[in-house]
């Protein structure tokens, strides 16, 4: 099956010796669909929260004759998951903010994972946030663009590792930067000119705006440095 570069890049990130995993918000359940199909794992669950993507995703799953290795379930986050039950999570394509509430809503469960991909679409510092302050280790991070779009992938596992970075780099990835990866160059440089734009905008006629204004020109210098070492 042809998957999506995001979805695609996600399944990658999953390891070879890595046998079960839950997919969380799965709606097509193309990610456990991929993942069986390659052999790269045993038994997958196929999770999300609305009974339409779980029949769509069970459809799917028998149009690939792969019912005796995917597990359709009806539930929010991980809350279908008992612990113990699978080494691994993914929960794709959902904000920041919600991929932050399920792991919340299911700590017992999320601390005992092997690793847990992340890929936020919108408000992805917000995640980043939280997953350092709480004690997470990043792993590994992808970057993707797809249809116009940026996608940032995050590879975490609980280490009670509380970490304080720099908040630019909520923003901008430091493992993406040491890894000098492709795709970097052109994430900063849309980053750039959106906060020149925006910057250039500013009526600077309250306090608010004037440290608005100090804020994006701080991340203007920031961005223009990471762009000089790529
Ligand atoms: C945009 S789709 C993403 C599908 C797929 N993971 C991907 O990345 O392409 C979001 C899915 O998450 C499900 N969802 C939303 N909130 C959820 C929650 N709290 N727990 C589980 N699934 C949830 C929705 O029903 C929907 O099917």
């Amino acid at each position: 099956m042809n998957l999506s570069d995001r979805l695609k890049t996600i399944s990658e990130m999953i390891d070879n010796n890595t046998k079960t995993i839950v997919d969380v918000g799965t709606d097509h359940g193309y990610i456990p669909i991929y993942l069986a199909k390659n052999k790269k794992i045993n038994y997958a669950i196929a999770s999300d929260i609305n009974k339409g993507p779980v029949e769509k995703a069970k459809l799917n799953i028998k149009n690939h004759n792969l019912e005796n290795m995917i597990n359709c379930r009806l539930g929010g986050g991980l809350t279908t998951v008992k612990k113990n039950e699978v080494e691994v999570a993914i929960i794709a394509g959902m904000g920041g903010n919600l991929i932050r509430d399920i792991i919340e809503d299911s700590l017992d469960i999320f601390r005992k994972l092997e690793y847990v991909i992340l890929q936020p679409v919108q408000n992805p510092e917000v995640l980043k946030e939280y997953i350092y302050s709480k004690g997470y280790d990043i792993l590994d991070e992808e970057l993707v663009k797809e249809d116009g779009k940026f996608y940032e992938i995050f590879k975490v596992r609980y280490n009670n590792n509380i970490k304080e970075i720099e908040n630019i780099y909520y923003e901008i990835s430091e493992i993406l930067l040491e890894k000098k990866h492709p795709v970097m160059k052109e994430y900063l440089s849309f980053k750039l000119e959106k906060y020149i734009k925006i910057c250039d905008g500013l009526k600077l006629n309250s306090e608010g705006s004037i440290s608005r204004k100090k804020e994006l020109e701080f991340k203007v210098s920031k961005i223009k440095e990471f762009l000089e070492c790529l």
